[in-house]
């Protein structure tokens, strides 16, 4: 890949509730590191959440802003990430509708994501026109800010793919704008005299003698171009490899690691298995919570022996203890040395002390709502900028500039 803007990560998250321990373990650490190592957007996906929750809407505006609060209580950093709402850009909507011109109905069709989640959600209609076109408008999110990661869950990896191939797509249709070759023959001039002729000739012995060295060697090149366009850019890499310009270079999914988080009954936290601790709990919940979790069902009463691998507590053990209380609560657990409640203590003390500077935090941005609408206002600008930037050099190349 090509040019310096693939260094760009984006991801998005819908507002369908709160977030919970198991979002933070899996996505938001995750987001914590990538916010240090690349130029990260991340965004509130509210139209995705209406795909889904269009009869009932109201979760959304009740979630869009404390999950914001949520990213930035954990230490998602808005002076590194660009922090924004999907529909107060509305260009990945127009984007999503030139798309929709060139998309076959199949490509949607046959998503897996697509009858799986109807087959899932069956209180739900989800044979709408929305729904179907879900990964489209994901597409959208994704190709407008041309980034090159995309750190998504297992389930999201499908929708990644369908990106790569639309941007394939595009590119092969609307690429080639007409004076294509003098445009690029204009851009290589203004590398200056010496670079020009090292470019075509790197060129010519990649497209003779399918020289890979000298193809690399000429994007290096390209990249190392300091006052060149990102439109030039692009224009001198489509030129170079043979083919148009390359409007949208392909993402790559990112795959996040899945979340070890276990839930109150063992399996995984979610939702939608009714068995999540919030980030916000408050103390008193998160002890009546764990005190009432389920234990190995062999151990009745209390002087019972037990066997922790068949009991959830266990699993939060993993997560959270060191090696001397596991080894406490094994040898405890199996000689009825000690209680359950004795043994879900220190998972109340660490969950506690976990949530403790995030509540904190949270607390301080829940009362200056002021600070989060700005962080989100400025979010947004930077992300318009590219988005409008993008969008001007998708309808050029549709051919929609005589407007
Ligand atoms: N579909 C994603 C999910 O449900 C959310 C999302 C929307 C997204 N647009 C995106 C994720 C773009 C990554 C990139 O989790
Ligand atoms: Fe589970 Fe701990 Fe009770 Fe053993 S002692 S059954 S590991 S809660």
């Amino acid at each position: 890949m090509s040019t310096t803007t693939n260094h760009r990560v984006l991801s998005g998250m819908r507002p369908t509730g709160q977030l919970h321990l198991g979002h933070y373990h899996g996505v938001l650490k995750n987001w914590l590191k990538l916010q240090n190592e690349y130029e990260c957007f991340f965004f509130v996906a509210d139209w995705h959440a209406l795909t889904t929750e269009y009869e009932d809407p109201h979760i959304i505006a009740e979630s869009v802003w404390d999950m914001v609060i949520d990213w930035l209580a954990v230490g998602i950093n808005p002076g590194s990430a660009k922090l924004f709402i999907q529909s107060r850009v509305p260009e990945h909507a127009e984007l999503q509708l030139l798309l929709s011109m060139c998309t076959p109905l199949s490509w949607l069709e046959r998503v897996p994501s697509y009858k799986d989640q109807q087959e899932k959600l069956k209180n739900k209609e989800l044979t709408t026109y929305g729904f179907l076109g879900y990964p489209l408008l994901q597409t959208a999110d994704i190709i407008i800010y041309k980034a090159g990661y995309v750190p998504v869950g297992e389930d999201q990896i499908a929708h990644v793919e369908l990106s790569r191939e639309i941007a394939r797509r595009f590119n092969y249709l609307y690429g080639r704008d007409p004076g294509f070759e003098e445009k690029a023959e204009a851009a290589a001039k203004k590398m200056g005299k010496k670079n020009n002729r090292m470019y075509h000739d790197l060129r010519r012995d990649y497209q003779e003698q399918g020289d890979v060295m000298a193809l690399d060697k000429a994007k290096a090149l390209i990249e190392s171009q300091q006052n060149i366009s990102i439109g030039d850019r692009e224009r001198l890499v489509g030129y170079l490899e043979g083919g148009g310009k390359m409007i949208f270079p392909e993402p790559l999914a990112l795959l996040t690691p899945a979340s070890k988080m276990p839930g109150l009954d063992g399996q995984k936290m979610s939702k939608s298995y009714n068995n999540t601790i919030a980030l916000r709990d408050s103390p008193a919940s998160v002890e009546e919570k764990i005190r009432t979790m389920p234990t190995d069902p062999a151990r009745v009463r209390r002087t019972d022996p037990g066997e922790p691998s068949k009991c959830p507590v266990w699993n939060l053990h993993e997560v959270y203890s060191d090696e001397d209380t596991k080894d406490w609560v094994q040898e405890g657990c199996r000689s009825a040395g000690i209680g359950c409640l004795d043994c879900k203590q220190p998972i109340i003390d660490a969950i506690l002390k976990e949530q403790g500077p995030i509540r904190q935090r949270a607390k301080e941005y829940q009362d200056d709502p002021e600070t989060v609408r700005g962080i989100i206002s400025e979010g947004t600008e930077a992300a318009r900028d590219v988005a409008r930037e993008t969008l001007e050099e998708v309808r050029q190349a549709m051919g929609l500039s005589y407007r």
